[in-house]
């Protein structure tokens, strides 16, 4: 018995329609056949509700949240009304959403807070630029940025990290099992040492063009405990076997 299970998440970014929503048949039918394996799909907020109608199994999550429960914030939407739509489970601080929304570490923080609050699973993303690998610091700046954006454990909510390094993402270059293994292990004792015993039972998940090819070497790489998939998401023939790699993982 594994400390943890796999989980791979699919995040459709600013993709999809109800036309793709015919994807999560077998995607749930894939699910199903992985029994050891959770199995997410984020979609856009508009499709959430729909997802979570014919989920079969798998969760459906969102790709951000505002931080506050209401408000005057034109365009936002709160962990409140995510739950209410179906959602179990939501991404923050997502690299696309800290570089356009100049988010930082503090919002994160805030915004996963507001998740385990209402109950829902929070996947707090991490990850450092090409220039910060180059220059060898990349341990420590995400290290730090864990640090930075980590809320306080409550309740029976989940806590997820993802480690995506963002020069991987949506280019077709993957971090090495070696340069995954170096980060999730300093995660992990980041994540000890802050948590104690809860720390070694949070899933960390890699990102960053993972797919049908890469994904079982990815998978066997020590404290990777499952993927957050995002263009090979898309369709069920491209992750079925992504979700396939972690059940044989
Ligand atoms: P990618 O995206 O799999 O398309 O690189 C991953 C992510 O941004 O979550």
């Amino acid at each position: 018995m594994h400390l943890r299970r796999k989980l791979v998440v699919g995040n459709w970014k600013m993709n999809g329609s109800r036309a793709a929503l015919a994807e999560l048949g077998p995607i749930a039918e894939a699910a199903r056949a992985a029994p050891g394996v959770d199995v997410a799909i984020c979609p856009p907020f508009t499709l959430i509700t729909l997802a979570a109608a014919r989920a079969g199994g798998i969760l459906i999550g969102a790709q951000d949240v505002h931080e506050a429960e209401s408000g005057a914030y034109t365009g936002a939407v709160s962990a409140a009304m995510l739950k209410e739509a179906g959602a179990r489970l939501v991404i923050a601080g997502h690299s696309e959403c800290r570089a356009r929304g100049r988010e930082t570490d503090e919002t994160v923080r805030a915004k996963a807070a507001a998740l385990l609050a209402h109950g829902l699973k929070a996947i707090v993303c991490v990850g450092e630029s090409e220039e910060e690998r180059s220059a060898g610091d990349h341990v420590v700046r995400v290290v730090a940025q864990l640090l930075g954006s980590l809320p306080e454990l409550s309740g029976e909510a989940e806590l997820i990290v993802a480690y995506e390094p963002i020069w991987a993402i949506g280019t077709g270059r993957t971090a090495t099992p070696a340069d995954a293994g170096e980060m999730h292990n300093a995660i992990r004792k980041a994540l000890s040492g802050r948590f104690g015993d809860a720390g070694s039972r949070i899933r960390i998940l890699y990102g960053g063009s993972v797919n049908a090819g890469n994904a079982a070497s990815l998978f066997a790489v020590p404290d990777v405990d499952g993927g957050l998939v995002g263009g090979a998401s898309l369709t069920a023939a491209q992750f079925v076997p992504i979700i396939e790699a972690a059940a044989l993982s």
